[in-house]
């Protein structure tokens, strides 16, 4: 068994050291789409197994629906990027990598359908002396425990380190983050088996822009742990800075104030700032893997369940600064702008996005709603209706306007000029005091008082 090992494992080494290796990618999205790019771009011929036939479409044309890079990405696909639907490529791959969706289910376990679904299908095609490797946010365990079996369950490879190698690489991505990407930020690799680890770090270093950027970890549960570590992480402090701004406020404090104080601190703090909540793929969800994961060994994550507590409520926090500003008048009837329904700035992704339910509570208590965002136009609320973007030309006639995503192109001083009220969620608007009508989430009423 080892001769076979050291043999298919040389193989495969050799093709990627060449660039011969073919490697795949399952699941073109956030994650797969500029990973698919990067191989690619290194000169590897890469398989995208995408089940969205609109995504394969848009792909086959050259069109990057991810990050726009439209001119990058055409090249690529006339010369070695290709985007199907049919998994029987896998028995031409070498390296196969899964980025397939890891969402939570009604009762907010995790649903790794997904993931079991997608390794299941690779079983059918795999050859022995394939690299597989997951990508996706998942409990520590998943690995060895879901996909393994999977991948083994057809019966064309039997052992993992021996006739086949598998490993976890948490994907870091950080969508419109200027300075980091997919191809200069450190990738953590943990392998099922020493081999495993080092063909999965080889395989990554002919990827990103400086082959040191692979750090390794002792096994494929460590590198699934870190990954929610990181998540966790922040989503715990993005909700003691919330709990904080709330309390603040009832004190006659600005906490942003007292971010940028503690801040000059050179070592021992870090900077998180205080929101409307939190959103996006990543941090409302996988702390969640963790607390169910945890419950297997009779431990209750309270450090998690706390900060998810603290974040949920924030809307409603919001919306009773709303409320607070409107005063008399009574958000009944009242009509309101929600500015930014992304989850953060500069993005194009509304996925679980506080200003969703910043609108839907209004909403729910007799606001007048309407949303503006310059980078999505159209989308459908939980409720189903479809809200369309609103003009900014009409800013006057809103009661109150609520900043709830920070975009760049949005011109602050204009809006909380134009605006009756405003209700500012990320503290954008410090320095515009003299304006009359703004309240500022974790800072004082602008009579300064104590409440
Ligand atoms: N988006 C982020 O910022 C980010 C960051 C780090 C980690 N992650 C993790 O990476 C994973 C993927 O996230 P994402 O944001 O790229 O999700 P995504 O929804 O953007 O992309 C997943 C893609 O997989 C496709 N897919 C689903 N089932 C499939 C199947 N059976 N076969 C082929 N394709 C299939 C979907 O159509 C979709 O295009 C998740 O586990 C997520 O938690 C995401």
């Amino acid at each position: 068994m080892i001769d076979l090992e050291q043999n298919l494992a040389g193989a495969l080494r050799r093709k990627i050291q060449e660039g011969t290796a073919r490697v795949a990618v399952i699941g073109l999205g956030y994650v797969g789409l500029p990973l698919a790019m990067g191989f690619a771009r290194r000169g590897f011929a890469v398989e995208g197994l995408e089940d969205n036939a609109e995504k394969v479409r848009l792909l086959s044309e050259g069109f990057d629906y991810i990050d726009g890079h439209h001119d990058e990405l055409k090249p690529l696909v006339a010369e070695r990027l290709h985007a199907g639907r049919d998994f029987s490529v896998l028995e031409t791959c070498d390296a196969i990598i899964i980025c397939v969706p890891t969402p939570l289910t009604r009762n907010r376990e995790p649903d790794i359908s997904y993931v079991q679904d997608v390794s299941q299908r690779i079983g059918q095609h795999i050859r022995p002396g394939t690299l597989v490797v997951l990508e996706s946010t998942t409990y520590p365990g998943t690995t060895e425990e879901v996909v393994r079996p999977a991948l083994e369950a057809a019966g064309r490879v039997r052992q993992a380190g021996e006739d086949y190698f598998l490993a976890f690489s948490p994907e870091r991505v950080d969508p419109g983050n200027p300075n980091y990407n997919t191809y200069n930020t450190i990738k953590v690799v943990g392998g099922l088996t020493p081999t495993c680890g080092d063909l999965t770090a080889l395989l990554y270093s002919r990827m990103l822009d400086r082959p040191d950027l692979v750090k390794r970890a002792t096994s494929t549960r460590a590198a699934e742990m870190e990954k929610l570590f990181e998540n966790i992480f922040r989503s715990v402090n993005i909700a003691l800075v919330n709990e904080l701004a709330i309390l603040c406020r009832e004190m006659g404090l600005d906490v942003w104030e007292i971010i940028e104080l503690a801040s000059t601190k050179p070592y021992g703090f870090m900077p998180f700032h205080p929101g409307p909540g939190i959103g996006g793929h990543c941090i409302p969800l996988d702390p969640f893997y963790l607390t169910w994961k945890a419950r297997e060994f009779d431990h209750q994550t309270r450090f998690i369940e706390l900060a998810g507590e603290i974040n949920t409520r924030m809307p409603y926090h919001v919306v009773s600064l709303v409320v607070e500003a409107l005063g008399e008048k009574g958000l009944k009837g009242a009509r309101v702008l929600v500015l930014g329904v992304a989850y953060k700035k500069d993005v194009a992704d509304p996925r679980e996005s506080p200003s969703l339910r910043v609108l839907e509570i209004l909403r729910n208590r007799g606001a007048r709603v309407d949303y503006h965002d310059p980078l999505i136009p159209t989308f459908r609320c939980h409720s189903g209706t479809e809200m369309q973007s609103v003009d900014l030309a009409n800013l006057e006639d809103y009661d109150c306007v609520v900043l709830a995503t920070d975009h760049s192109t949005y011109d602050l001083a204009e809006i909380a000029a134009r605006s009756r009220r405003l209700v500012d969620t990320r503290g954008v608007t410090r320095g515009l005091e003299s304006l009359k009508g703004i309240t500022r989430l974790g800072a004082p009423n602008q009579d300064g008082k104590a409440r």
